[in-house]
Parts: structure tokens; sequence; C-alpha cells
């Protein structure tokens, strides 16, 4: 079977990393996590100073570095920011609450928009965000949009962070996130109309995944 585009988008903490990197090893495709490349670029602004100056951020995006290496231990990619491993510190609760106003800004969307169609050139990849389906490969062969209630979501958030943060203010923020992603201005969150819903909310890893193998099965190329 040709290689295809697969967009995975939807609300923050639903599980789309741990979901489209499954498929993608699946499929032995490439997976690209685009919430991590906005989190790396939040964390070079907070590490500047700069982090609610929209004007000064967009004069430093040249600046700035985003890209994955694969590291062979874990068997998956990492993000790196100006050559530095960012991977675990993209994650904190500090970038997290940063995240939303810095990737509303139209140029930053532009340059990581564009960094992920050169890096999805050749098809064969998973690809998870916000606007995958909707902007940066709106003909995308596959589109999937992913919901969960937010109380499972802070959950899991929460056990990602293994407590290291209280779980009403990860739900807090999950709220506040949904709110911002989907009522911005630049490419909101929103389900393209051929995208196929995945509300994942009662369901394991690996009925997710036979979710998506009898979908992968209907798509003939
Ligand atoms: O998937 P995540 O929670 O790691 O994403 C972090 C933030 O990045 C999220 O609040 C919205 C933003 N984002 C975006 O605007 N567009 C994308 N394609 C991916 C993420």
């Amino acid at each position: 079977m040709a290689r295809i585009i697969i967009a995975v988008d939807g609300y923050s903490s639903c599980g789309k990393s741990t979901f489209a990197r499954a498929l993608a090893a699946r499929y032995g495709y490439i997976f690209i996590d685009t919430g991590a490349m906005y989190r790396a670029l939040t964390l070079y602004v907070i590490n500047q100073g700069i982090v609610n100056s929209p004007s000064r951020i967009v004069e430093e995006l040249d600046k700035i570095d985003i890209s994955f290496k694969f590291n062979s231990q874990l068997g998956r990619s990492e993000i790196y920011l100006n050559g530095a491993n960012v991977d675990s510190r993209i994650r904190s609760l500090e970038v997290s609450s940063h995240v939303s106003t810095v990737s509303a800004i139209p140029q930053v969307r532009d340059k990581l928009v564009a960094l992920q169609q050169f890096m999805g050139r050749d098809k064969g990849v998973v690809m998870d965000g916000r606007d995958i389906g909707t902007v940066v490969f709106p003909q995308a062969e596959l589109k999937i949009f992913m919901t969960a209630d937010p109380k499972v979501r802070a959950m899991r958030r929460y056990n990602e962070l293994q407590g290291r943060e209280p779980f009403e203010e990860i739900e807090r923020n999950i709220i506040e996130r949904d709110h911002l992603d989907e009522t911005r201005e630049t490419s909101p969150l929103r389900r393209a109309d051929d995208a196929v819903v995945l509300d994942n909310s009662n369901m394991t890893v690996e009925e997710q995944m036979e979710w998506a193998e009898q979908l992968m099965s209907g798509i003939r190329m």
C-alpha cells in the first residue's frame, strides 16, 4: 500500500501522542508531535524572558531551531531546541500555561507549519496536533480527531507528571487550554469535515489501535 499522511488532531492530553506514536510504529511511519514543537518554542521565549511580548517573540523567530533526533535507547525521537535536548523540560506546567498564547501568534504558526510540511513531504508520517488535518495537510489521506472527557484527560496528565502538580490545577489548565485553542483567531482547533472522531475516554491503547487498523484497512490507495 502507498504511504500516506495520517493527521491526528484533537484536544490536549487526549493521548494523541501515545496513539499516534503507536500507529506510526505499527505501519513503520515517522511520528511527529507538533505540540512538542510549539512547546519547545515556548520554552525558548520563557528562557529569554520575552514570553509576554509577542513583538519580541516574532523578532527572535529566526534564532530558533527545532528538530527531532531518534534516541535508539528509548526507541523514540526526542526534541531538540538549538541543539539541546529539551524533551522533558517542555512538559512543565510553566510551559503548558504559556504555550496556547505563544502558539496563537500568526508568525509562530507560519514558521512551524512550514517546518511540519517539510517534515511530511515524503509522506509515511503520523503527525499529531491541532490543525494538521485543517491547515498543515488538508489533503491528508486519513484524518482522526481525538477527544476524551476533561476529567479523564486531567488524570492521565496527573499520572504522567507523577503527582508533581496538583490535580485541580492540571484540570483547570486543560479546560483553559481547550478554550484558548478553540477560540484563537489563527488556526483554531476544529474538526476537519472529513475527519473521523475517536473518543477514547473508555478505551485502552490496544482498543484504539484495533479501531485504527480497521480504518486503515478500509483505505484503498
Ligand atoms: O499537544 P500538546 O498539549 O503538547 O500541545 C501544546 C500546545 O500547543 C497546545 O496548547 C496547543 C498548541 N498546538 C497548536 O497550537 N497547534 C498544533 N498543531 C499543536 C499544538
